[in-house]
């Protein structure tokens, strides 16, 4: 029997209207993804791929279509509603969402449980246990600025991982690591698929993307191929 899809989108579109032109940054698009789905979004720059992270992230929200996600309309929330969403289900791994420079692996992992009200004990017992899932159990006092360029990326998966997020959304994961390192991040995904995660990333490079089960290719805001391995 197929589990049931946590994530359901039918024919989502997303149009920015710039003066007199309007780009269809996604174009009817229908996907749906298993509870433990683990899938790679490719396709050239400018076809859409962050435009469509965005709105599974809940960080945007479509022109028109639907967005079912855990058996609640996204699509119709409104900003109050899509960031109690977004903090309950998805952790992020953005490039873009860089650590702070002067507090330490540990302090920077602990953010989402600061904002979230978790009491100091138990912020450090959980920021302790992310950190040593991603193998930097013995790098909690160190800055990012004494870290390398993987283990900065780990301690952001840590971060990503803090609340115990459903979903996780990783835009280039591996963007700039060798791929020693590269591989070491995929693997941890790997694993938090296997227990359960539904992991979706974005990548350029197809080696990345052969360590998941599904690669969706978007071409033009449209879905151009969609592919189980
Ligand atoms: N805020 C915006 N206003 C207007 N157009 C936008 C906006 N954001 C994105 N677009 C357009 O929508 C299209 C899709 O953009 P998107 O960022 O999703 O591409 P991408 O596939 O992530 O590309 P890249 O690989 O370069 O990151 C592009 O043509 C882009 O110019
Ligand atoms: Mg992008």
């Amino acid at each position: 029997m197929p589990s049931p899809a946590v994530i359901t989108m039918q024919s989502l579109c997303r149009y920015y209207e710039m003066g007199d032109q309007l780009v269809k940054a996604l174009d009817d698009v229908s996907l749906a993804f298993e509870p433990n789905g683990y899938a790679a979004i490719m396709g050239p720059s400018g076809s859409g791929k962050s435009t469509l992270m965005n709105i599974i992230g809940c960080l945007d929200t479509p022109t028109s279509g639907t967005y079912i996600l855990n058996g609640e309309n996204v699509a119709q929330m409104d900003d109050d509603e899509l960031a109690r969403v977004r903090n309950r289900e998805i952790g992020f791994v953005f490039q873009t969402f860089n650590l702070l420079p002067r507090l330490n692996c540990l302090q920077n992992v602990e953010l989402p449980l600061i904002y979230a009200g978790v009491e100091p004990e138990e912020r450090r017992e959980r920021a302790e246990s992310a950190l040593g899932r991603v193998g930097l159990q013995d790098r909690i006092a160190h800055r990012p600025s004494e870290l390398s360029g993987g283990q900065i990326q780990r301690v952001a998966i840590a971060r990503a991982l803090i609340n115990t997020p459903s979903i996780i959304l990783a835009d280039e994961p591996t963007g700039n690591l060798d791929s020693t390192t590269s591989h070491d991040i995929m693997e941890i995904f790997s694993e938090l698929s296997r227990a359960g995660n539904t992991i979706i990333l974005i990548t350029h490079e197809e080696e990345i993307a052969l360590y998941t089960k599904r690669i969706i290719r978007l071409r033009d805001g449209r879905v151009e191929s969609d592919e189980r391995r």
